[in-house]
């Protein structure tokens, strides 16, 4: 237990950073008609009638005389695609609304796009909090687009996800191994983004092997085929000498010994553009499924996954450093 005597500065900002919120900017606009605005964290609801709403500002910000004499602000809650905007508004002295245009709301305060809601409000109280001026709004209009919100925890921007929607959705396939086992999971998944490139390796005469090994090739050419073998393997195949020669009889792949000896494969030209080709359709395989999820849960989903991969397998993670090194 820390004791109030013992409070150090630091130690008591990481202890409220454990509480997670949403992220805000708070605009307003000063007595020369210029815009003004922040990002906060210190918002909240206060009363539901009247409607009001607190948040909270730092005595040291450039931002303290512009709200102190001003009676109107809107606070926007921001969306998860937001967190640029949101950096933008915690730098002082820098021109926050450069390139905005923001609309116009009571009082001529800057309105900005983009948000997952907005309240409008007129300034009713202000209180000294410290090192900080708390202020209280009557929320006079309001909108809300449910997007998905921007969160901040410790220090750090976080995504959400519905847990009792991931919950009831495992319950209801409570029983179902297959539904719920994550290897038919992500099985399905490929199986998906992959329909594209089948139809396309059907019409090019070309075998799913031949594909991995021209897609590992295009990660990083020049490879022992050693090495492409035991990267194949991570999917249940192996190099064999009739797939080595009839991508070459294609002219796709050419082989040659390194300084050791090893046998070593390279993309041709023609090999490199097919590549490339195959690559776009599984891009667009990968965009048609992506489109079921937002921005942030993809970002989750794959950090996820990137995690179970490099984690789990010696050869998977020999590929990611090597992908990590040659990008
Ligand atoms: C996520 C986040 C939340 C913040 N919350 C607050 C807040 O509630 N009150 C505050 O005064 N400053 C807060 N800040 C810091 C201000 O945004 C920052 O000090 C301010 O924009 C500096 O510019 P100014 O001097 O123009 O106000 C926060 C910053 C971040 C990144």
């Amino acid at each position: 237990m820390t004791t109030p005597t013992a409070f150090d500065s630091i130690n008591f900002r990481n202890a409220l950073g454990a509480f997670a919120t949403g992220v805000t900017i708070v605009t307003t606009r000063d007595d020369a008609g210029n815009d003004v605005g922040l990002t906060a964290n210190s918002f909240n609801s206060v009363s539901l009638d009247p409607p009001m709403v607190l948040w909270s500002l730092a005595k040291t910000s450039k931002a303290l005389d512009a709200f102190m004499n001003g009676d109107s602000f809107a606070v926007h809650i921001l969306s998860a695609g937001q967190q640029e905007l949101s950096g933008r508004f915690a730098r002082s002295g820098s021109d926050k609304f450069a390139g905005l245009e923001p609309r116009r709301g009571r009082g001529n305060v800057p309105l900005l796009d983009g948000c997952t809601a907005c309240f409008e409000c007129k300034t009713t109280f202000r209180y000294e909090g410290g090192d900080h001026v708390i202020f209280v709004g009557e929320v006079l209009s309001f909108d809300n687009q449910m997007l998905p919100p921007l969160v901040f925890h410790s220090g750090a921007y976080k995504l959400v996800m519905d847990k009792q929607a991931a919950r009831k959705e495992e319950a209801e396939n409570d029983g179902s191994f297959s539904k719920n086992f994550l290897g038919y999971l992500l099985g399905s998944a490929y199986q998906k983004i992959f329909t594209g490139i089948r139809a396309e390796l059907v019409e090019l005469g070309l075998s799913e092997e031949d594909y991995l090994i021209l897609s590992i090739l295009g990660i990083g050419d020049n490879r022992c085929i050693s090495e492409v073998d035991s990267l194949l393997k991570l999917s249940g195949h192996s190099v064999t000498t009739e797939t080595v020669n009839n991508l070459s009889a294609r002219g796709l792949l050419q082989s040659a010994p390194d300084a050791e000896g090893a046998v070593c494969l390279q993309l041709t030209e023609e090999g490199r553009q097919l590549q490339i080709r195959l690559m776009a359709v599984a891009k667009a395989g990968e965009v048609d499924l992506e489109g079921e999820l937002d921005e942030s849960e993809v970002l989750l989903l794959k950090s996820l996954l990137k995690r179970l991969v490099r984690g789990s397998d010696a050869t998977a993670r020999l590929l990611w450093r090597d992908t990590a090194k040659r990008a």
